[in-house]
């Protein structure tokens, strides 16, 4: 999304430097529910509040950095996907966008199934008591010992990437005396982000297998010759953070076009179709997700209609948002630490975080917002860049936003939107100890993720 440098004023600079910034919002203190987790306010002393507790006390309680998880929200979304999709389709929550126990029971509860992508993602759900039917293991490169864990334990379906793999799974499952159902996936010449997609030769990347050149017909050739493996579907994922639809009918009209070559060839009509994950989130007031039951209902006529043209049986469609559940759900919570206006550019506001906790700004050109939480401030608006305490000048939390000219060290702020591929991409850079994540709900907070010790950090460190 591009953005131009607005002439309205920091205190800084008459003229404002480049940036990916709007006008400065006309009220600093109002919270756009777009991009905040749903149970988020402020009490009547100015104070952010989540599940009906005020961020002051979190952060006394559990400390900052912290990723704050409204779990009322994140069930609520889990929900609204898992009933807009109904009875004939299934939800697969993917796991990479942030797993813990807590999450793999609330999901099971909610009725939702779970993808993950690692043997350390398989045991988390395993032990949280998801029931392996209802699980997807993924991956480009799963290894041996992974395969024959995720067989052994009965998961529903096997994503398979790779010729290789479409042989190493059926030895493994032959030699567990198993037949185990499996996915292909492939990649259908799409690439869709943001606001765009583009169909040309994005067969060039490490995932899947192209449909260009007949690759992924003789994948599914080879697969079907296999007694380890039953083939139950097909098997597409385009992108990240999409919000145009006509990426998923490309690939749609792609997909169930291998199955008719599929019905022509073999006789056979595939059960199962899934179209992967990104669907979009708000991360800033320009972005407008769409709601689940529209998503649903698109993909829905997408399939059906391309079905119909094809004289197939319309399969069962799955999905397998991650993002779109988790990531509006959770904030991070920072303290400011330095505050350094930069005369003529912009000022710099330190947290104590950074890129160890939200690595996406620095990898991706992630664009975020953010708020004070403390408390309200009726001080002219100052442009502002969010950054981290780590030994890295890109380490930047929030490229380019608006706080109040009197914010000082002490103050809470908070980056909404931050439910996704946050934890779950952190790391300990400048042995940085991983923030907690604290669900709360209804007047109550526990963590559910611990924050990291210098122990933990000592313990691995055996040198
Ligand atoms: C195969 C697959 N499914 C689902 C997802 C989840 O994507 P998102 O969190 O954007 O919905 C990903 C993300 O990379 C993926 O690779």
């Amino acid at each position: 999304m591009s953005r131009s440098a607005h002439p309205a004023g920091p205190r800084h600079a008459d003229v404002l430097p480049e940036g990916h910034y709007s006008a400065p919002p006309a009220d600093l203190n109002a919270l756009d529910p777009k991009v905040w987790a749903r149970t988020v306010g402020r009490d009547g002393d100015g104070v952010l509040n989540v599940g009906g507790i005020p961020v002051t006390r979190l952060a006394e309680e559990f400390g900052t950095p912290a990723y704050v998880l409204d779990e009322a929200d994140f069930r609520a979304r889990a929900r609204s996907w898992r009933d807009a999709f109904g009875a004939d389709a299934d939800v697969f929550y993917a796991g990479k966008a942030f797993l813990s126990r807590a999450v793999v029971r609330w999901l099971d509860e909610e009725g939702l199934n779970l993808d993950v992508c690692s043997g350390t993602e398989l045991a988390t759900a395993l032990s949280a008591g998801m029931p392996p039917e209802r699980i997807a293991f993924h991956g480009n490169n799963k290894s041996e010992a992974e395969i024959r864990r995720a067989v052994e334990a009965g998961v529903g379906r096997i994503v398979l990437d790779s010729f290789q793999e479409i042989v190493r799974v059926a030895h493994i499952a032959e030699s567990l005396g198993k037949r185990q159902p499996v996915q292909i996936r492939i990649t259908v010449g799409v690439e869709a982000h943001t606001h765009e997609f583009i169909a040309t030769a994005h067969e060039d990347q490490k995932f899947g297998i192209p449909l260009a050149g007949g690759q992924a017909a003789e994948a599914v050739r080879r697969a079907l010759r296999l007694d380890g493996l039953e083939l139950i579907g097909i098997h597409s994922h385009i992108g990240s953070q999409i919000f145009d639809m006509s990426g998923f009918e490309v690939a749609a009209h792609r997909v169930v076009g291998l199955l008719r070559e599929i019905r022509d060839e073999h006789g056979v009509e595939l059960p199962e179709i899934d179209l992967g994950g990104g669907l979009g989130i708000a991360y800033t007031s320009d972005d407008d997700p769409r709601e689940p039951h529209e998503i649903a209902k698109a993909l829905t006529e997408i399939v059906t209609r391309e079905c119909e043209a094809a004289r197939l049986r319309t399969p069962r469609i799955s999905v397998e948002p991650g993002r779109a559940i988790v990531g509006p759900t959770a904030f991070t919570l920072y303290e400011v630490g330095t505050v350094k206006p930069l005369e003529g550019l912009r000022t710099y506001v330190s947290v104590d975080g950074g890129m160890s906790d939200n690595i996406r700004t620095a990898l991706y050109d992630a664009e975020y917002t953010v708020a004070l939480v403390s408390r309200t401030s009726d001080a002219a608006p100052m442009l502002v860049r969010v950054v981290g305490k780590h030994c890295e000048s890109g380490d930047i939390v929030v490229k380019d936003a608006f706080l109040p000219a009197d914010l000082a060290p002490g103050d809470l702020i908070a980056v909404p939107a931050t439910g996704a591929y946050c934890r779950s991409m952190a790391s300990n850079y400048n042995h940085a100890l991983r923030p907690p994540v604290v669900a709360v709900a209804d007047g109550a907070a526990r963590v559910i993720v611990r924050r990291e010790t210098e122990e933990d950090l000592l313990r691995l460190d055996v040198g």
